[in-house]
């Protein structure tokens, strides 16, 4: 199952109703001196991640939720995305480049015509956010490899990935795939790491990256923003399997305004319209790179890119949370060992490119950008190549997956990015296939 599907969505929106809000009355009280109701139940083993949130709460009061999820997905040890490969049927979520090579394929033909667009500059880098598996780099590049000019031209890759585990992963694969070839292969901790270039032209990738960004949830009351905050769930008793938190975490409503409600609410006008009552989730990290993204394409010899991830042009409330053997679990179940997501305001990412010298394209939907690039002919030709009924069977079922305009197809959204020369010389100011909405007719996929 992908983090976005059929059966996903209406227990998305449980969860956050039946977990969010009651948990949001949760106040911190010490847990020491409750005594153990019944002291015959099994033990727990105790989730170590989540006995150093308690005791950092502890010692510091309750943290923003952006600080739990850098706890839970990027801890040195216990953080998620450093225990390996969490991808795929064995792992807790599949994402589009897994499911079809298709995905990378028709991302690399937008990327040759943008190169194309760009006067085919001889200097070419790619860089990419967040590359899981390396699977879609990995697609990117065999694809632009069968053309000469860009194949030539590419000069480095340059992975901004924060997991040591992942690394290994990606080396392995993109090394294969670069033997024999003058491409130089690098890692990044930050976008900020990212070499500034003037001669080179940059193609940029962000698959699934920015719904793993941390973010913080606000709600406007009578009396302004208030912040809400992971706190230590008064109720919790360690080590026993009745308790309701299994991680002894919950919650709680900020009573008076904190460093981070006084600051992040204020950082877009659309913030600011809505009514008394209503949730926001802040993303301040994704932002920062996004603006730094512009930054970096908006300057020198340019560049364009793609943002792909579920989502849409505007703000969510309550859309944190987790997942585990392709499930939505309680984001305080297994800190560590759940992947934590949040649905991508691609508004927010585009107001951060303003005066950037970059903008933004769409967001589209990926069945638009997919079938518009030509998925079409490309599963005819795999179908062609294919020998046996029960393989054509598969790659027919992974590319509808892609394009299904209730699940993948309709929820990931595809946002471009391009420096801003490049759209004003672009035909009526629009660059394919981020183009007025049409229908795209997805549901039949025989060829
Ligand atoms: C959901 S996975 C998506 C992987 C891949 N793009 C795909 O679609 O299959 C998120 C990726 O972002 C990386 N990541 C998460 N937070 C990060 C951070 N703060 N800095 C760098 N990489 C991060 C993870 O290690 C992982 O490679």
């Amino acid at each position: 199952m992908s983090r976005l599907s059929l059966t996903a969505l209406p227990h998305l929106r449980s969860v956050s109703r039946n977990r969010i809000i009651p948990s949001i009355a949760c106040r911190y009280q010490s847990t020491s001196t409750i005594p153990n109701p019944n002291p015959t139940l099994p033990a727990l083993k105790e989730n170590e991640l989540a006995k150093i949130i308690r005791d950092t709460i502890k010692s510091t009061g309750p943290i923003p939720i952006s600080r739990y999820m850098q706890f839970c997905l990027s801890h040195p040890t216990h953080g998620y995305y450093q225990k390996g490969d969490v991808f795929g049927e064995k792992g807790d979520f599949v994402t589009s480049p897994e499911i079809s090579q298709i995905f990378g394929e028709l991302v690399a033909i937008w990327f040759l015509t943008r190169w194309m667009e760009a006067d085919s500059p001889t200097r070419v880098r790619i860089v990419e956010l967040g590359p899981g598996r390396g699977t879609l780099m990995d697609d990117v590049l065999r694809t632009l490899f069968n053309f000469p000019g860009i194949s030539a031209s590419i000069r480095s890759i340059h992975l901004v990935e924060n997991s040591e585990a992942l690394r290994t992963i990606q080396g392995d694969k993109l090394s294969k795939r670069l033997e024999g070839k003058e491409v130089e292969l690098g890692w990044y901790t930050g976008i900020n790491e990212i070499p500034e270039t003037t001669d080179t032209y940059t193609l940029f990738i962000a698959h699934e990256f920015f719904d793993a960004m941390p973010i913080n949830t606000f709600e406007k009351t009578d009396m302004g923003w208030r912040e809400a905050q992971v706190d230590n769930d008064p109720a919790y008793i360690p080590n026993l399997s009745t308790q309701s938190s299994k991680s002894g975490l919950c919650l709680s409503l900020s009573s008076a305004p904190t460093p981070l409600s006084t600051v992040l609410p204020a950082t877009s006008p659309r913030f600011s319209k809505l009514s008394t009552g209503s949730r926001i989730e802040v993303a301040q990290d994704s932002f920062k790179i996004m603006r730094r993204v512009g930054e970096i394409i908006g300057k020198g010899l340019g560049g364009s890119g793609v943002v792909v991830d579920y989502g849409g042009d505007r703000s969510y409330g309550q859309s944190f949370r987790a997942f585990k053997n392709h499930k939505i679990v309680d984001v305080f179940d297994d800190p560590g060992n759940a992947d934590l997501t949040a649905n991508v305001d691609f508004a927010y990412l585009r107001e951060s490119l303003a005066g950037t010298g970059s903008s933004s394209l769409g967001p589209i939907s990926q069945s638009s950008f997919l079938l518009s690039l030509g998925l079409q002919p490309r599963l005819r030709k795999l179908l062609d190549s294919a020998t046996d009924e029960g393989r054509k069977e598969d790659i027919r079922k992974a590319a509808q997956r892609l394009i299904d305009p209730l699940g993948m197809g309709g929820q990931y959204q595809v946002m471009g990015v391009t420096d801003d020369r490049a759209l004003k010389g672009a035909e009526g100011g629009e660059i394919y296939p981020f183009i007025a909405p049409k229908k795209q007719e997805s549901k039949v996929l025989r060829p």
